[in-house]
C-alpha cells in the first residue's frame, strides 16, 4: 500500500450496524476534515482527469458533489452535477436503475454535456455499481463519451467491478482503496 493510501485507509472511518444493522459504514466525513487528506485525494482523482484526457467532471449526488467539486477545479475541467430525481430546474435527461429494494432515478441538465465531451464520473464508493451503470448510461445518451469512473473505495465483496466494467467499455475503472 502506497503512503497516500495509507493517509486516505487512515481517514475513513468504519460505523458497524449504520443505516441498518449488519452494515458497516463508510464515513469519510474524518478525511473531508483533514486538508491533507483531502488535497491528497483531490490531487489523485486530478492526475486521472489529465491521464484520461477528461473535458468535463461529473459528481454523484451527495458524497460525489463533495469529491468531485475539487478535482474539477484542480483539473482545470467543469463540474457537472448528476442530482437525484426533481432537484435541477432546467431540461433534464433522466435515468432510472433498480436498488436491493425498489428503484431510484438520477438526472442531469441535458445543456452541460455535449458530444465530443470525455468525461470522467467521481463518487466515494462503488458498491453495487447500479449509481455508477446509471450514470454512464446518461452521459453516453447526452452524446458525451465517458472517460472513466474514479471513486474512493470499491467495496470488492459486492461485484461492482465486473458489472461497471461491462458498461464501461474499455474506459477505465479507478478505484484508489479496496476495502
Ligand atoms: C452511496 C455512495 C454511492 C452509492 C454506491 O450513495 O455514495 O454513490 O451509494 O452504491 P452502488 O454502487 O450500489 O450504486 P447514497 O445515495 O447512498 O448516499 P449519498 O447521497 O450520501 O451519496
Ligand atoms: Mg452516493
Amino acid at each position: 500500500m502506497t503512503d497516500i493510501q495509507e493517509l486516505l485507509l487512515s481517514r475513513i472511518r468504519d460505523v458497524a450496524d449504520y443505516p441498518e444493522p449488519g452494515v458497516l459504514f463508510k464515513d469519510i466525513t474524518p478525511l473531508l476534515a483533514d486538508p491533507a487528506a483531502f488535497t491528497a485525494l483531490t490531487d489523485a482523482f486530478a492526475e486521472i482527469a489529465a491521464r484520461t484526457g477528461a473535458t468535463k467532471v461529473v459528481g454523484l449526488e451527495a458524497r460525489g458533489f463533495i469529491l468531485g467539486a475539487p478535482v474539477a477545479l484542480r483539473a482545470g475541467l467543469g463540474f457537472i452535477p448528476v442530482r437525484k430525481a426533481g432537484k435541477l430546474p432546467g431540461a433534464t435527461l433522466s435515468q432510472a436503475y433498480d436498488l436491493e429494494y425498489g428503484s431510484a432515478e438520477i438526472e442531469v441538465h441535458a445543456e452541460d454535456l455535449a458530444t465530443g465531451d470525455r468525461v470522467l464520473i467521481v463518487d466515494d464508493v462503488l458498491a453495487t455499481g447500479g449509481t455508477a451503470e446509471a450514470s454512464i448510461q446518461l452521459i453516453r445518451r447526452a452524446g458525451a463519451r465517458v472517460a472513466g469512473v474514479a471513486v474512493l473505495m470499491e467495496l470488492g465483496f459486492l461485484d461492482g467491478r465486473p458489472r461497471l466494467e461491462a458498461a464501461l467499455d474499455g474506459a477505465p475503472l479507478e478505484s484508489l482503496l479496496t476495502v
